[in-house]
């Protein structure tokens, strides 16, 4: 493990990072190389390459009989299932979803013509609070779209008590969530439908790729059609439609990976363990737990950063391990609210998410997954626990740093008078 003895050995200031090679959030999990360059070749000798292959069938019985829903429709990514399922349920006028999570959340149900409307979360969880959805519901309400942060099941009898009296679909982005749980039930059997990603980052991943799951048999039949243009046969286009189908090489990568689910739980679980260990005792640190009487895949290793007790910002504190080539990341920063076109769409959003617009201050994932060591592990949290323990004289240093760069730019912004344009006397009398 390596170790910070002096704020001369950070990187910040100008020492050589401790890792040469980033440590990243969300790097791939690959399970096995050659079980997908394997199945790669049957692709290519099958001649088969996307259009509903056997890989594709493969992959989404695999999903049905491991969550426990009768229908999985894998798609191109969770984005564009998003859009297809919203578009299928006949979405209209407004859907009621939080602010704090990824953008496409939102643009899904902007690209189908419906209105995003925000929701603040509950801080503990960090998902949607049930209690500020009701006073958000209008005539135009269709829907509330729930979002499984982190992997963390909303709280979904809430909303589905909700939904159910006021008489909207109830859906849940589970892009986090593919391996959890909630009250012992795997998520894609809530809601109406759910919707998982597997994109590169997550925990589970078929390099780009995505699933809608439900157990409504008339909405998968539709989703069906509508993911491959509306066609039901050859020549025979029976319903609107888009291009959302999986590739035969995605569905591998998913197939294989899913063999090393467990492998991929496991040591995201122990990094979880280390990195909770490990900081757990730093003033101004929380980490977020997870229940652990339910599945979790333990993706995300998710802090909160108070400053006035750790003495330093989240910013900051990112910066200097961004400065160690550990790209720790901000998430959902500054919330879809304060980002386009919501941002003009709803100026008056301003003052009514007090505790998404105080999350993102303070929110930070750390580095998981399988390309994540326990010694990375260690090596990041005790470089956090440095920095708060010394973020008095950390911060002086950065000021001085500060002082001195506007000072140089300053300096830098100043025309000094061209020499060769001043005659000077003798010259001139030439
Ligand atoms: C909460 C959430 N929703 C939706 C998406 C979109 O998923 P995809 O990249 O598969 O389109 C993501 C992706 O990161 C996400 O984090």
């Amino acid at each position: 493990m390596k170790e910070i003895t002096s704020i001369d050995q950070l990187a910040i200031f100008g020492h050589e990072p401790m890792y040469k090679e980033p440590l990243y959030v969300g790097r791939p999990n690959i399970g096995s190389q050659s079980g997908f360059i394997q199945r790669v070749n049957d692709i290519l000798e099958r001649r088969w390459l996307t259009n509903n292959g056997p890989y594709v069938v493969e992959f989404e019985n695999k999903i049905c009989n491991m969550i426990g829903v009768r229908h999985c429709v894998a798609v191109c990514n969770a984005t564009i299932g998003l859009e297809i399922l919203f578009r299928a349920l006949e979405l209209t006028g407004e859907v009621i979803l939080p602010s704090f999570t990824f953008i496409a959340t939102a643009h899904a149900l902007r690209n189908q013509d419906v209105t995003p409307v925000f929701c603040d979360i509950d801080p503990k969880t960090h998902n949607i609070d049930p209690e500020k959805v009701v006073p958000l519901i209008t005539r135009k309400t269709s829907a509330i779209l729930g979002v499984h942060v982190w992997g963390n099941a909303c709280e979904i009898s809430n909303l589905d008590e909700i939904a159910k009296l006021y008489q909207v679909k109830l859906l849940f982005d589970a892009a986090h969530a593919f391996g959890c749980s909630h009250h012992g039930s795997m998520i894609g059997t809530f809601g109406d439908a759910e919707v998982f990603s597997f994109h590169a980052t997550k925990y589970l991943n078929s390099i780009e790729g995505g699933a809608i799951v439900t157990n409504n048999d008339e909405l998968a039949e539709k989703l069906r059609l509508m993911r491959n243009f509306g066609f039901s046969g050859y020549d025979n286009v029976v319903h609107l439609g888009t291009n959302a189908k999986m590739t035969e090489m995605s569905a591998a990568m998913g197939i294989t990976n899913l063999e090393f689910a467990h492998d991929f739980i496991s040591v995201n679980f122990q990094n979880y363990h280390l990195y909770r260990e490990s900081l757990e005792s730093i003033p101004g640190i929380r980490i977020l737990a997870y229940d652990e009487k339910e599945h979790n895949n333990y993706h995300y290793v998710i802090i909160e950063i108070d400053d006035s007790r750790a003495g330093i910002d989240r910013d900051t504190l990112m910066k200097i391990l961004h400065a160690e080539n550990i790209i720790a990341r901000r998430y959902f920063y500054p919330g879809c609210h304060r980002m386009e076109p919501y941002r003009s769409m709803y100026p008056n959003f301003d003052q009514s998410l007090p505790e998404t617009d105080g999350l993102v201050k303070k929110v930070m994932s750390l580095p998981n997954g399988t390309s994540i060591t326990p010694n990375d592990v260690k090596t990041v949290s005790s470089l956090i626990g440095f920095a708060i323990r010394n973020a008095a004289e950390i911060r002086v240093k950065l000021l001085e740093r500060e002082k001195k760069l506007t000072y140089q730019s300053n300096l830098d912004r100043y025309v000094f008078p061209n020499p060769t344009s001043i005659h000077y006397q003798d010259e001139v009398g030439v």
